[in-house]
């Protein structure tokens, strides 16, 4: 089974992409809506949630996690590979590699949160990809509770990204990296607003290749039929929850369980 997490329903954008790609395979999801949003957050307590995340997920028996937050890779990712060393992770980084080969403008925009621009992650995937490209960077401050909220295509939600993209757009931007998860269910927005010449790097498709790869090289993968199941678990509110999986995933009846923080230790517990 695959644990996958993200601070809320974010994850699910690369979720959606591994059940195509890994038919097969059995997934829990946990959005950590009670923390939500991450990206304010200091380092040191997103690695604190991370941890804990993954104690739960490994008790209910994940092989593999993937860390579909760019947050949480940028505050844990090293972190949880030293800790929980006989797991295998896959995290994220923004996708500033493939957005400088292509780039033909040589600027590029990067849309992430506060913490995964200051993490190191991020420095170093800058100083070993993009030399001679201009990279632009926003945070699009409260993008990530409107995507939470459901709200789409809300005017406060375009007035988020106009906000963000004109001034890259007036630098001659050709390429927008989605540094965070939750930003490809806006994709529709920021194509619109960015013009068909300005491409969108959304990296869930390579995520996708690389947990299977994962997957293969650890000999972790179900055989046989199809048979995947999705168990969808908040630390914040069911009802909500669930609608915001119908809503995203297209599922029609998902099972939708709630865990808790404890208070006195901060762990997680089903
Ligand atoms: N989806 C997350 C990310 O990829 C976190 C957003 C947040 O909670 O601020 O960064």
């Amino acid at each position: 089974m695959i644990g996958v997490f993200d601070s809320g329903v974010g994850g699910m954008s690369i979720l959606r992409v591994l059940r195509k790609v890994l038919p097969r395979e059995n997934f829990i999801y946990l959005a950590d809506q009670a923390h939500v949003p991450y990206g304010p957050r200091p380092l040191l307590e997103v690695r604190h949630f991370s941890e804990q995340i993954t104690r739960a997920l490994l008790a209910q028996g994940v092989d593999l996690i993937v860390v579909a937050c760019n947050t949480a890779s940028a505050a844990a990712l090293h972190y949880l590979r030293a800790t929980f060393p006989d797991t295998p992770f896959v995290g994220m980084e923004p996708a500033v590699k493939p957005a400088a080969e292509h780039t033909h403008s040589g600027v590029v925009g990067v849309l992430a949160t506060p913490a995964t621009f200051q993490g190191k992650l991020y420095a170093s995937v800058v100083e070993r990809f993009a030399q001679g490209v201009t990279i632009l960077q926003d945070t699009c401050a409260g993008l990530v509770e409107q995507i939470e909220a459901g709200a789409l295509d809300a005017p406060a939600t375009r007035a988020i990204l106009e906000r963000a993209l004109s001034p890259m757009l007036a630098q001659n931007i050709d390429t927008i990296v989605l540094g965070c998860t939750h930003y490809p269910f806006v994709r529709p927005l920021i194509e619109e607003i960015a013009g068909p010449q300005v491409r969108v790097i959304d990296p869930a498709p390579a995520i996708a290749r690389q947990t299977a790869h994962l997957l293969g090289q650890y000999h972790l993968g179900e055989t046989g039929a199809p048979t995947g199941g999705i168990r969808y678990v908040t630390t914040g509110g069911a009802a909500s929850f669930g609608a915001a999986v119908r809503r995203l995933m297209g599922e029609s009846t998902p099972e939708i369980l709630t865990w808790h923080w404890q208070e006195d230790d901060a762990s997680l517990s089903p």
